[in-house]
Protein backbone atom coordinates (compact mmCIF):
# COMPACT_ATOMS: atom_id res chain seq x y z
CA UNK A 1 0.00 0.00 0.00
CA UNK A 2 1.56 3.51 -0.67
CA UNK A 3 2.36 5.66 1.75
CA UNK A 4 2.98 9.64 2.19
CA UNK A 5 6.70 10.37 3.13
CA UNK A 6 7.40 14.22 3.97
CA UNK A 7 10.86 15.64 4.89
CA UNK A 8 9.99 19.06 7.21
CA UNK A 9 11.19 22.34 8.10
CA UNK A 10 10.99 24.11 4.80
CA UNK A 11 8.84 26.45 5.00
CA UNK A 12 6.22 26.61 2.11
CA UNK A 13 6.09 29.73 -0.59
CA UNK A 14 4.84 30.28 -3.82
CA UNK A 15 0.57 29.79 -5.31
CA UNK A 16 -1.63 27.04 -5.15
CA UNK A 17 -4.77 26.61 -7.25
CA UNK A 18 -7.59 25.29 -5.56
CA UNK A 19 -10.12 22.91 -7.20
CA UNK A 20 -13.54 22.50 -7.41
CA UNK A 21 -15.68 21.87 -4.02
CA UNK A 22 -15.85 18.27 -3.35
CA UNK A 23 -18.46 17.83 -1.47
CA UNK A 24 -20.39 20.51 -3.38
CA UNK A 25 -20.23 18.63 -6.01
CA UNK A 26 -20.81 15.21 -4.64
CA UNK A 27 -24.26 16.81 -3.61
CA UNK A 28 -24.62 18.40 -6.95
CA UNK A 29 -24.58 14.98 -8.55
CA UNK A 30 -27.26 13.36 -6.63
CA UNK A 31 -29.66 16.31 -7.58
CA UNK A 32 -29.14 15.76 -11.04
CA UNK A 33 -31.28 12.76 -11.10
CA UNK A 34 -33.74 14.43 -10.47
CA UNK A 35 -33.84 15.81 -14.23
CA UNK A 36 -35.21 13.79 -16.81
CA UNK A 37 -34.56 15.84 -19.94
CA UNK A 38 -31.21 17.32 -21.30
CA UNK A 39 -27.69 17.27 -20.57
CA UNK A 40 -25.83 18.22 -17.00
CA UNK A 41 -22.70 19.91 -18.02
CA UNK A 42 -20.29 20.38 -15.02
CA UNK A 43 -17.13 22.48 -14.62
CA UNK A 44 -14.72 22.51 -12.23
CA UNK A 45 -14.96 18.70 -10.96
CA UNK A 46 -12.62 17.49 -8.63
CA UNK A 47 -10.89 14.62 -10.16
CA UNK A 48 -11.15 12.92 -6.79
CA UNK A 49 -11.93 9.07 -5.71
CA UNK A 50 -15.25 10.15 -4.38
CA UNK A 51 -16.49 11.90 -7.12
CA UNK A 52 -15.52 8.94 -8.91
CA UNK A 53 -17.59 6.43 -6.74
CA UNK A 54 -20.30 8.73 -6.97
CA UNK A 55 -20.19 8.17 -11.27
CA UNK A 56 -20.24 4.59 -10.94
CA UNK A 57 -23.55 5.31 -8.39
CA UNK A 58 -25.06 6.75 -11.01
CA UNK A 59 -23.87 4.62 -13.93
CA UNK A 60 -25.40 1.51 -11.81
CA UNK A 61 -28.81 3.69 -12.11
CA UNK A 62 -28.08 3.63 -15.66
CA UNK A 63 -27.43 7.48 -16.26
CA UNK A 64 -24.14 8.61 -18.34
CA UNK A 65 -21.81 10.14 -16.23
CA UNK A 66 -18.66 10.63 -17.73
CA UNK A 67 -15.31 13.59 -17.68
CA UNK A 68 -14.90 15.56 -21.31
CA UNK A 69 -11.69 17.04 -20.19
CA UNK A 70 -9.92 16.88 -16.78
CA UNK A 71 -12.49 18.85 -14.68
CA UNK A 72 -15.60 18.52 -17.01
CA UNK A 73 -18.35 16.40 -16.06
CA UNK A 74 -21.32 15.37 -18.24
CA UNK A 75 -24.11 14.09 -16.44
CA UNK A 76 -27.18 12.86 -18.53
CA UNK A 77 -29.61 11.24 -16.59
CA UNK A 78 -32.69 11.33 -19.31
CA UNK A 79 -32.09 6.95 -19.43
CA UNK A 80 -32.14 6.35 -16.10
CA UNK A 81 -33.38 2.53 -16.01
CA UNK A 82 -33.23 1.46 -12.18
CA UNK A 83 -34.44 3.16 -9.10
CA UNK A 84 -31.84 0.02 -6.83
CA UNK A 85 -28.52 1.43 -5.40
CA UNK A 86 -25.93 -0.98 -4.97
CA UNK A 87 -25.31 -1.71 -1.40
CA UNK A 88 -21.35 -2.42 -1.95
CA UNK A 89 -21.03 1.42 -3.51
CA UNK A 90 -23.09 3.37 -1.45
CA UNK A 91 -21.47 2.22 1.92
CA UNK A 92 -18.09 3.39 0.23
CA UNK A 93 -19.36 6.50 0.04
CA UNK A 94 -21.96 7.78 2.26
CA UNK A 95 -22.86 11.00 0.22
CA UNK A 96 -24.27 9.05 -2.21
CA UNK A 97 -27.04 8.04 -0.20
CA UNK A 98 -28.83 11.37 -1.16
CA UNK A 99 -29.42 9.61 -4.84
CA UNK A 100 -33.08 8.17 -2.30
CA UNK A 101 -35.17 11.42 -2.99
CA UNK A 102 -33.99 12.39 -6.52
CA UNK A 103 -34.62 8.95 -7.95
CA UNK A 104 -38.45 8.41 -5.34
CA UNK A 105 -39.21 11.93 -6.33
CA UNK A 106 -38.59 11.28 -10.20
CA UNK A 107 -40.03 7.33 -10.35
CA UNK A 108 -42.30 6.86 -6.98
CA UNK A 109 -40.14 3.83 -5.89
CA UNK A 110 -36.29 3.63 -4.70
CA UNK A 111 -34.17 1.41 -3.16
CA UNK A 112 -31.01 2.36 -1.62
CA UNK A 113 -28.36 0.95 0.97
CA UNK A 114 -27.96 2.87 4.02
CA UNK A 115 -24.63 4.40 4.70
CA UNK A 116 -22.70 3.09 7.47
CA UNK A 117 -20.84 5.13 10.22
CA UNK A 118 -17.47 6.52 9.71
CA UNK A 119 -14.43 7.00 12.11
CA UNK A 120 -15.85 9.97 12.93
CA UNK A 121 -18.80 9.52 14.22
CA UNK A 122 -22.10 7.00 14.10
CA UNK A 123 -24.09 9.68 11.57
CA UNK A 124 -27.32 8.27 11.23
CA UNK A 125 -29.86 9.06 7.98
CA UNK A 126 -32.97 9.67 10.17
CA UNK A 127 -33.19 13.29 8.97
CA UNK A 128 -33.20 12.61 5.27
CA UNK A 129 -35.95 9.74 6.04
CA UNK A 130 -37.93 11.61 8.35
CA UNK A 131 -38.10 14.23 5.82
CA UNK A 132 -38.99 12.23 3.06
CA UNK A 133 -41.81 10.21 5.06
CA UNK A 134 -43.21 14.10 6.01
CA UNK A 135 -43.32 14.19 1.42
CA UNK A 136 -45.72 11.42 1.38
CA UNK A 137 -43.05 8.58 1.35
CA UNK A 138 -43.63 5.35 2.84
CA UNK A 139 -40.27 4.05 4.11
CA UNK A 140 -38.99 0.48 5.08
CA UNK A 141 -36.10 -0.57 6.25
CA UNK A 142 -35.20 -4.32 5.52
CA UNK A 143 -31.43 -6.19 4.87
CA UNK A 144 -29.43 -2.83 5.13
CA UNK A 145 -31.26 -1.28 2.62
CA UNK A 146 -34.29 1.44 2.53
CA UNK A 147 -37.15 0.72 0.54
CA UNK A 148 -39.39 4.07 -0.19
CA UNK A 149 -42.63 4.55 -2.37
CA UNK A 150 -44.36 7.75 -3.32
CA UNK A 151 -46.75 5.81 -5.62
CA UNK A 152 -48.60 9.12 -6.11
CA UNK A 153 -45.29 11.09 -5.94
CA UNK A 154 -44.10 13.92 -3.17
CA UNK A 155 -46.01 16.46 -1.87
CA UNK A 156 -44.99 19.86 0.08
CA UNK A 157 -44.35 19.67 3.74
CA UNK A 158 -42.74 21.70 6.75
CA UNK A 159 -39.55 20.08 7.64
CA UNK A 160 -37.84 20.84 10.70
CA UNK A 161 -34.56 19.51 11.54
CA UNK A 162 -33.41 18.69 15.34
CA UNK A 163 -29.77 20.16 14.22
CA UNK A 164 -28.53 21.35 11.42
CA UNK A 165 -27.33 18.54 8.64
CA UNK A 166 -25.50 19.71 5.55
CA UNK A 167 -26.88 16.11 3.64
CA UNK A 168 -30.21 16.02 4.93
CA UNK A 169 -30.79 19.82 3.74
CA UNK A 170 -29.16 19.17 0.66
CA UNK A 171 -30.96 15.95 -0.18
CA UNK A 172 -33.79 17.29 0.18
CA UNK A 173 -33.98 20.10 -0.91
CA UNK A 174 -33.35 18.17 -4.52
CA UNK A 175 -36.30 16.01 -3.88
CA UNK A 176 -38.21 18.78 -2.77
CA UNK A 177 -37.96 20.25 -6.16
CA UNK A 178 -40.12 17.96 -7.89
CA UNK A 179 -42.87 17.30 -5.00
CA UNK A 180 -46.48 19.01 -5.62
CA UNK A 181 -46.79 22.27 -3.72
CA UNK A 182 -43.84 24.14 -1.44
CA UNK A 183 -41.78 22.12 0.98
CA UNK A 184 -40.18 24.65 3.79
CA UNK A 185 -37.13 23.27 5.54
CA UNK A 186 -36.56 24.73 9.13
CA UNK A 187 -33.19 24.89 10.63
CA UNK A 188 -31.29 24.21 7.58
CA UNK A 189 -27.85 23.53 7.05
CA UNK A 190 -26.51 27.20 5.95
CA UNK A 191 -23.10 26.24 4.47
CA UNK A 192 -21.89 27.35 1.36
CA UNK A 193 -22.48 23.34 -0.35
CA UNK A 194 -26.07 24.14 0.31
CA UNK A 195 -25.96 27.42 -1.23
CA UNK A 196 -24.50 26.20 -4.53
CA UNK A 197 -26.34 22.88 -4.74
CA UNK A 198 -29.77 25.12 -4.28
CA UNK A 199 -28.24 27.20 -7.09
CA UNK A 200 -27.74 23.92 -9.12
CA UNK A 201 -31.45 23.05 -8.96
CA UNK A 202 -32.38 26.25 -9.62
CA UNK A 203 -30.40 26.30 -13.14
CA UNK A 204 -31.94 23.24 -14.17
CA UNK A 205 -35.20 25.39 -13.61
CA UNK A 206 -36.25 24.48 -9.55
CA UNK A 207 -37.56 27.48 -7.35
CA UNK A 208 -35.32 26.89 -4.55
CA UNK A 209 -35.51 30.59 -2.12
CA UNK A 210 -33.31 31.24 1.23
CA UNK A 211 -30.59 28.54 0.58
CA UNK A 212 -27.58 29.56 2.99
CA UNK A 213 -30.29 30.97 5.64
CA UNK A 214 -31.53 28.40 8.43
CA UNK A 215 -34.93 28.72 6.70
CA UNK A 216 -35.55 27.39 2.89
CA UNK A 217 -38.38 27.08 0.71
CA UNK A 218 -38.77 24.66 -2.42
CA UNK A 219 -41.98 25.54 -4.70
CA UNK A 220 -42.37 22.20 -6.74
CA UNK A 221 -42.23 22.14 -10.09
CA UNK A 222 -43.56 19.43 -12.69
CA UNK A 223 -39.93 18.58 -14.61
CA UNK A 224 -36.81 20.05 -14.45
CA UNK A 225 -33.35 20.18 -17.36
CA UNK A 226 -29.95 19.20 -17.28
CA UNK A 227 -28.01 22.15 -17.24
CA UNK A 228 -23.94 24.14 -17.42
CA UNK A 229 -23.04 24.59 -13.60
CA UNK A 230 -19.82 25.58 -12.35
CA UNK A 231 -19.01 24.39 -9.11
CA UNK A 232 -16.91 26.99 -6.92
CA UNK A 233 -13.53 26.38 -5.08
CA UNK A 234 -12.91 24.46 -2.17
CA UNK A 235 -13.13 26.41 0.95
CA UNK A 236 -11.42 23.22 2.71
CA UNK A 237 -8.74 23.01 0.56
CA UNK A 238 -8.51 26.65 0.42
CA UNK A 239 -8.14 26.23 4.56
CA UNK A 240 -5.96 23.11 4.37
CA UNK A 241 -3.15 25.09 2.09
CA UNK A 242 -3.33 28.27 4.29
CA UNK A 243 -2.18 25.76 7.22
CA UNK A 244 0.13 24.66 5.39
CA UNK A 245 1.87 28.08 4.98
CA UNK A 246 0.99 28.39 8.63
CA UNK A 247 2.66 25.46 10.25
CA UNK A 248 5.65 25.73 8.00
CA UNK A 249 6.21 29.37 8.18
CA UNK A 250 5.63 30.20 4.88
CA UNK A 251 3.91 32.57 2.43
CA UNK A 252 1.33 31.28 -0.11
CA UNK A 253 -1.03 32.39 -2.47
CA UNK A 254 -4.33 30.53 -2.94
CA UNK A 255 -5.56 31.13 -5.73
CA UNK A 256 -9.93 31.87 -6.15
CA UNK A 257 -10.12 31.28 -2.82
CA UNK A 258 -13.82 32.57 -1.74
CA UNK A 259 -13.40 34.95 1.30
CA UNK A 260 -17.29 34.88 2.19
CA UNK A 261 -16.65 31.17 2.64
CA UNK A 262 -13.73 31.58 5.03
CA UNK A 263 -14.77 34.34 7.39
CA UNK A 264 -14.09 31.94 10.80
CA UNK A 265 -10.66 30.49 9.05
CA UNK A 266 -9.48 33.73 8.61
CA UNK A 267 -10.16 35.08 12.01
CA UNK A 268 -8.54 32.53 13.56
CA UNK A 269 -5.58 32.35 11.24
CA UNK A 270 -5.10 36.32 12.09
CA UNK A 271 -5.53 35.71 15.67
CA UNK A 272 -2.59 32.53 15.61
CA UNK A 273 -0.34 35.70 14.02
CA UNK A 274 -0.84 35.33 10.27
CA UNK A 275 -1.12 38.15 7.74
CA UNK A 276 -4.11 36.88 5.57
CA UNK A 277 -5.01 39.41 2.46
CA UNK A 278 -7.20 38.64 -0.16
CA UNK A 279 -7.28 40.39 -3.94
CA UNK A 280 -9.34 39.69 -7.02
CA UNK A 281 -7.53 36.89 -7.51
CA UNK A 282 -7.57 34.96 -4.41
CA UNK A 283 -6.36 34.74 -0.71
CA UNK A 284 -2.67 35.41 0.66
CA UNK A 285 -1.65 33.33 3.79
CA UNK A 286 1.95 34.92 4.94
CA UNK A 287 3.73 34.40 8.19
CA UNK A 288 4.75 37.69 10.07
CA UNK A 289 7.78 36.04 11.90
CA UNK A 290 7.62 34.49 15.58
CA UNK A 291 5.93 30.93 17.06
CA UNK A 292 2.22 31.07 16.11
CA UNK A 293 -0.28 32.12 19.07
CA UNK A 294 -1.90 29.01 20.61
CA UNK A 295 -6.06 29.80 19.94
CA UNK A 296 -9.61 28.26 21.14
CA UNK A 297 -11.88 27.04 18.09
CA UNK A 298 -15.32 25.46 18.41
CA UNK A 299 -16.18 23.81 15.34
CA UNK A 300 -19.89 24.57 14.95
CA UNK A 301 -22.34 24.58 11.92
CA UNK A 302 -22.11 27.41 9.65
CA UNK A 303 -21.30 30.66 9.54
CA UNK A 304 -19.19 28.68 12.50
CA UNK A 305 -15.65 27.28 12.32
CA UNK A 306 -15.78 24.34 10.19
CA UNK A 307 -15.39 20.79 11.63
CA UNK A 308 -13.25 19.82 8.43
CA UNK A 309 -10.94 21.95 9.15
CA UNK A 310 -10.27 21.09 13.18
CA UNK A 311 -7.81 18.26 12.39
CA UNK A 312 -5.78 20.66 10.16
CA UNK A 313 -5.86 23.51 12.62
CA UNK A 314 -4.58 21.28 15.52
CA UNK A 315 -1.87 19.80 13.63
CA UNK A 316 -0.56 24.29 13.51
CA UNK A 317 -1.65 24.77 17.10
CA UNK A 318 0.51 21.68 18.09
CA UNK A 319 3.63 24.15 17.85
CA UNK A 320 1.85 27.20 18.90
CA UNK A 321 3.42 28.96 21.62
CA UNK A 322 0.54 28.31 24.67
CA UNK A 323 -2.46 26.34 25.42
CA UNK A 324 -5.36 25.55 23.00
CA UNK A 325 -8.76 23.95 23.37
CA UNK A 326 -10.60 22.96 20.21
CA UNK A 327 -13.95 21.59 20.70
CA UNK A 328 -16.03 19.79 18.41
CA UNK A 329 -19.86 20.18 18.22
CA UNK A 330 -20.82 18.42 15.36
CA UNK A 331 -19.32 14.94 15.53
CA UNK A 332 -18.69 12.65 18.32
CA UNK A 333 -15.53 11.49 17.58
CA UNK A 334 -13.50 13.34 15.45
CA UNK A 335 -10.27 13.72 18.20
CA UNK A 336 -8.59 10.08 16.38
CA UNK A 337 -5.57 12.35 14.98
CA UNK A 338 -4.72 13.42 17.98
CA UNK A 339 -2.67 10.07 18.76
CA UNK A 340 -1.01 10.16 16.24
CA UNK A 341 0.47 14.06 16.11
CA UNK A 342 1.80 12.22 19.85
CA UNK A 343 3.79 10.05 17.99
CA UNK A 344 5.33 13.14 16.12
CA UNK A 345 6.03 14.90 20.08
CA UNK A 346 2.48 16.80 20.12
CA UNK A 347 1.30 17.13 23.50
CA UNK A 348 -2.45 17.00 23.45
CA UNK A 349 -4.98 15.67 25.68
CA UNK A 350 -8.63 14.94 24.53
CA UNK A 351 -11.77 15.07 27.26
CA UNK A 352 -14.87 14.10 25.41
CA UNK A 353 -15.60 16.56 22.69
CA UNK A 354 -12.72 18.44 23.30
CA UNK A 355 -9.07 18.49 23.10
CA UNK A 356 -6.73 20.69 25.07
CA UNK A 357 -3.36 21.10 23.06
CA UNK A 358 0.08 22.13 24.79
CA UNK A 359 2.37 23.98 22.10
CA UNK A 360 5.62 22.47 21.75
CA UNK A 361 8.67 24.19 20.37
CA UNK A 362 9.35 21.34 17.52
CA UNK A 363 7.45 18.05 16.18
CA UNK A 364 9.64 14.91 15.14
CA UNK A 365 9.07 12.80 11.58
CA UNK A 366 7.28 9.45 12.53
CA UNK A 367 5.18 7.05 11.43
CA UNK A 368 1.79 8.05 11.64
CA UNK A 369 -1.75 6.53 10.46
CA UNK A 370 -4.18 8.79 9.02
CA UNK A 371 -7.72 7.97 9.88
CA UNK A 372 -9.95 9.65 7.78
CA UNK A 373 -9.70 12.82 4.66
CA UNK A 374 -9.11 15.64 7.22
CA UNK A 375 -6.70 13.55 9.54
CA UNK A 376 -4.59 12.15 7.23
CA UNK A 377 -3.81 15.79 5.24
CA UNK A 378 -3.13 17.31 9.06
CA UNK A 379 -0.81 14.03 9.47
CA UNK A 380 0.91 15.53 6.57
CA UNK A 381 1.24 18.91 7.54
CA UNK A 382 2.38 17.70 10.34
CA UNK A 383 4.97 16.29 8.96
CA UNK A 384 6.44 19.25 6.44
CA UNK A 385 6.73 21.23 9.81
CA UNK A 386 8.73 18.23 11.89
CA UNK A 387 12.56 17.73 11.98
CA UNK A 388 13.07 14.77 9.24
CA UNK A 389 11.26 12.08 7.35
CA UNK A 390 7.93 11.11 8.39
CA UNK A 391 5.92 8.19 6.53
CA UNK A 392 2.11 8.42 6.91
CA UNK A 393 -0.20 5.81 5.55
CA UNK A 394 -3.78 6.76 4.49
CA UNK A 395 -3.51 7.79 1.12
CA UNK A 396 -6.66 6.12 0.23
CA UNK A 397 -8.13 8.82 2.43
CA UNK A 398 -6.62 12.08 0.87
CA UNK A 399 -7.53 10.65 -2.72
CA UNK A 400 -11.26 10.89 -1.89
CA UNK A 401 -11.15 14.33 -1.40
CA UNK A 402 -7.78 16.69 -2.82
CA UNK A 403 -7.33 16.59 -5.79
CA UNK A 404 -3.38 16.14 -6.91
CA UNK A 405 -2.10 17.07 -2.90
CA UNK A 406 1.29 16.24 -2.93
CA UNK A 407 1.76 17.72 -6.27
CA UNK A 408 0.25 21.04 -4.92
CA UNK A 409 2.07 20.58 -2.25
CA UNK A 410 5.33 20.79 -4.13
CA UNK A 411 5.03 22.98 -6.02
CA UNK A 412 5.10 25.09 -3.12
CA UNK A 413 8.21 23.92 -2.17
CA UNK A 414 7.34 21.08 0.19
CA UNK A 415 9.33 18.09 0.50
CA UNK A 416 6.74 15.44 0.22
CA UNK A 417 6.15 12.20 -2.05
CA UNK A 418 3.91 9.55 -2.30
CA UNK A 419 5.84 5.92 -2.34
CA UNK A 420 4.54 2.23 -2.65
CA UNK A 421 5.94 0.55 0.62
CA UNK A 422 8.01 -2.04 -0.18
CA UNK A 423 7.00 -5.18 1.42
CA UNK A 424 8.51 -7.53 3.92
CA UNK A 425 8.02 -10.29 1.34
CA UNK A 426 10.23 -8.98 -1.39
CA UNK A 427 12.48 -8.44 0.94
CA UNK A 428 13.03 -4.43 1.01
CA UNK A 429 14.03 -3.52 4.51
CA UNK A 430 14.54 -0.25 5.81
CA UNK A 431 18.15 -0.77 6.67
CA UNK A 432 18.54 2.18 7.86
CA UNK A 433 16.01 1.80 10.50
CA UNK A 434 14.33 4.73 8.74
CA UNK A 435 11.17 4.30 6.94
CA UNK A 436 11.54 1.19 3.88
CA UNK A 437 11.64 3.80 1.06
CA UNK A 438 13.05 2.50 -2.53
CA UNK A 439 16.44 4.29 -2.92
CA UNK A 440 15.71 6.05 -5.62
CA UNK A 441 12.73 7.95 -3.67
CA UNK A 442 15.46 8.31 -1.16
CA UNK A 443 17.62 10.57 -2.79
CA UNK A 444 15.58 12.31 -5.35
CA UNK A 445 13.16 14.31 -2.86
CA UNK A 446 15.20 15.15 0.11
CA UNK A 447 17.32 18.12 0.07
CA UNK A 448 21.50 17.50 0.18
CA UNK A 449 22.61 17.63 4.03
CA UNK A 450 18.81 17.20 5.14
C1 LIG B 1 -21.20 16.87 5.22
O1 LIG B 1 -21.42 15.61 5.82
C2 LIG B 1 -19.78 16.80 4.68
N1 LIG B 1 -19.68 15.71 3.72
C3 LIG B 1 -18.79 16.57 5.82
O2 LIG B 1 -17.49 16.64 5.26
C4 LIG B 1 -18.94 17.70 6.82
O3 LIG B 1 -18.11 17.45 7.93
C5 LIG B 1 -20.40 17.77 7.30
O4 LIG B 1 -21.28 17.94 6.17
C6 LIG B 1 -20.64 18.93 8.25
O5 LIG B 1 -20.27 20.12 7.65
C7 LIG B 1 -20.23 15.86 2.50
O6 LIG B 1 -20.83 16.86 2.20
C8 LIG B 1 -20.04 14.72 1.55
P1 LIG B 1 -24.23 16.43 8.44
P2 LIG B 1 -22.92 15.21 6.27
O7 LIG B 1 -25.44 15.73 7.95
O8 LIG B 1 -23.89 15.84 5.37
C9 LIG B 1 -25.84 14.35 12.39
C10 LIG B 1 -15.31 15.94 4.74
O9 LIG B 1 -14.27 15.71 5.40
N2 LIG B 1 -26.94 13.83 11.56
O10 LIG B 1 -24.17 17.91 8.36
O11 LIG B 1 -22.97 13.73 6.42
C11 LIG B 1 -24.52 13.71 12.00
O12 LIG B 1 -24.34 12.48 12.66
C12 LIG B 1 -16.65 15.47 5.27
O13 LIG B 1 -15.34 16.52 3.64
C13 LIG B 1 -27.98 13.14 12.19
O14 LIG B 1 -27.97 12.95 13.41
O15 LIG B 1 -22.96 15.87 7.71
C14 LIG B 1 -23.52 14.75 12.43
O16 LIG B 1 -23.23 14.56 13.80
C15 LIG B 1 -16.53 14.83 6.65
N3 LIG B 1 -29.00 12.66 11.44
C16 LIG B 1 -24.28 16.08 12.25
O17 LIG B 1 -25.66 15.73 12.14
C17 LIG B 1 -29.04 12.86 10.07
O18 LIG B 1 -30.01 12.40 9.43
C18 LIG B 1 -23.88 16.85 11.00
O19 LIG B 1 -23.96 15.94 9.92
C19 LIG B 1 -27.98 13.56 9.46
C20 LIG B 1 -26.95 14.05 10.22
Amino acid sequence: MEKIFTVGERPLNGEVALSGRKNATLAILAAALVADSGQNVLSNVPQISDVRVMTEILAGLGVHARFAGKNTLIVDSTGMHSTRAPYELITKMRASFSVLGPILARFGTASVALPGGCDIGARPVDFHLKGLELMGAKIEVEHGFVEASAPNGLHGAKILFDRSSVGATTHLMAAAALAKGTTQILNAAAEPDVVTCAGFINAMGGKVRGAGTRSIEIEGVPSLRGAAFAVETDRIEAGTFAVAAAITGGDVYIRDAVEDHLAPVVLKLEEMGMFVSFDAGGMRVRTVGGRLKAVNIEASPHPGFPTDLQPIFAAALALADGTSVITETVYERRFKYVDELARMGADTKTNGNAAVIHGVERLSGAPTAGTDLRATAALVLAGLAAQGMSEISGVQYLDRGYEDFEAKLQSLGGNVWRAAQPSKEAGASSSDGGSAVPIAQKTSNIPLGS
